[in-house]
């Protein structure tokens, strides 16, 4: 049985590690002399110690996502795996397409197979995603309408909740419900809007709840890293679901950030972004980095970036690890051998990217570092 992680607001919140500023970011990310000797100067750290180790002396988890297939086939990569993570989040086998072959059917084989890996290695299991407008079986279209929408809806998540209740630390019940825009608070034009009107994210929440109360129920949601006028429009959006949910006794516990971060001159503001993780966590809501990995898609400069893939790493980590709320960290994939990003967001010149803390050898590289000195220079919580 895995006990909920509960953080008191550590007396050193606020005097945490120095984080950089927009201006600074930008500037660093335009100045290529010498950038790999500064890059390894700045990310050195002491030791050997894994990431989870260095974390979790923090009162942190880190953790990471990892594909079945992968984890059953690589061997080394699966005790790498296991030595750095103390989280695993399949990647993918717990979506709907990957359970539910026919409507009658749940096919839990990969997903259990995961759970058994990480109880095996003293790991915790994060369950993503039961409410997501994609990677819905095929079937889902013909076979879903008005008249059943809530009940499949339901049935789904009591039957993937309580398979895993007591066995799981977390879940994603709703991910990325909302998109910038000007109609209906901003929710996302998905097949659950459509059939089940804007209650779908309430009526998830609660049935999550009452089939496993001990789960912490996370909201999850992307693009809410920058500081432009659409993510802003974003943040205000996902703050107003998360006010509303907890004004009606819904049971969300976190907010989960995915991460997914450009390695391109856009930068953060960090005073923006402080604020929103203030407001997040006036709401008694935990915060989790839910997906981080740094795309390089606009990074046209092939040299050098290592350091400024690390240089994203250390700047985000820093700055979101002084708010205590945030108590979790996984980053998408673990190797770059095995990123989303090599099919979603390929370089323009055609070399492999390296977006994740080892590289394609399985080798700690200059982002696993910055990981390693964000976890170690964060401020510490203490776990109830
Ligand atoms: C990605 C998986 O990593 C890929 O293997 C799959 O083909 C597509 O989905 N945000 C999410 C994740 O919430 O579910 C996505 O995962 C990455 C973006």
């Amino acid at each position: 049985m895995i006990k909920r992680r509960t953080l008191i607001v550590s007396s050193l919140g606020a005097a945490g590690a120095g984080v950089a500023i927009a201006n600074h970011y930008l500037n660093r990310h335009q100045a290529p002399e010498q950038p790999q000797k500064r890059g390894i100067a700045r990310f050195a750290v002491t030791g050997d110690t894994p990431l989870r180790e260095r974390a979790a002396d923090k009162g942190l988890i880190y953790g990471a996502a990892a594909q079945h297939q992968v984890l059953t086939t690589n061997v080394e990569f699966a005790q790498r795996f296991a030595q750095e993570c103390a989280m695993l989040v399949p990647a993918n086998e717990l979506k709907w397409q990957a359970l539910r072959p026919t409507p009658e059917r749940f096919d839990f084989s990969r997903s259990d197979w995961m759970a058994n890996f990480a109880q095996r290695h003293n790991m915790l299991l994060r369950g993503h995603t039961l409410v997501w407008h994609r990677a819905l079986p095929k079937w889902f279209e013909e076979t879903v309408d008005r008249t059943n929408a809530a009940k499949v809806l339901t049935e789904h998540i009591n039957t993937v909740v309580q398979h895993y209740a007591g066995n799981i630390h977390s879940w994603d019940v709703v991910n990325e419900a909302i998109v910038p825009n000007k109609t209906k608070d901003g929710l996302r034009q998905t097949p659950w809007l459509r059939l089940l009107g804007v209650d779908y994210i309430e009526m998830a929440f609660r049935t999550a709840a009452a089939a496993d109360p001990q789960a912490l129920l996370v909201y999850n949601d992307n693009n809410l890293e920058y500081d432009n006028a659409k993510t802003a429009v974003k943040r205000t959006q996902v703050l107003k679901l998360l006010e509303r949910l907890k004004s009606r006794g819904v049971p969300v516990h976190a907010l989960g950030i995915q991460s997914h971060i450009g390695a391109s001159p856009q930068g953060f503001n960090a005073k923006k972004l402080r604020d929103f993780l203030k407001e997040v966590a006036s709401l008694d809501l935990k915060i989790l980095i839910t997906e981080m990995d740094v795309l390089e898609k606009n990074l046209l400069e092939a040299n050098n970036r290592d350091a400024i893939i690390a240089g994203v790493y250390q700047d985000y980590l820093s700055l979101v690890l002084d708010e205590p709320a945030v108590n979790t960290v996984i980053t998408w994939g673990l190797s770059d051998r095995y990123t989303w990003l090599t099919n979603f967001a390929p370089r323009q010149d055609g070399a492999p990217i390296r977006p994740l803390p080892l590289d394609a050898q399985l080798e700690r590289k200059l982002a696993w570092n910055a990981i390693a000195s964000a976890f170690d220079q964060a401020p510490p919580r203490q776990v109830k």
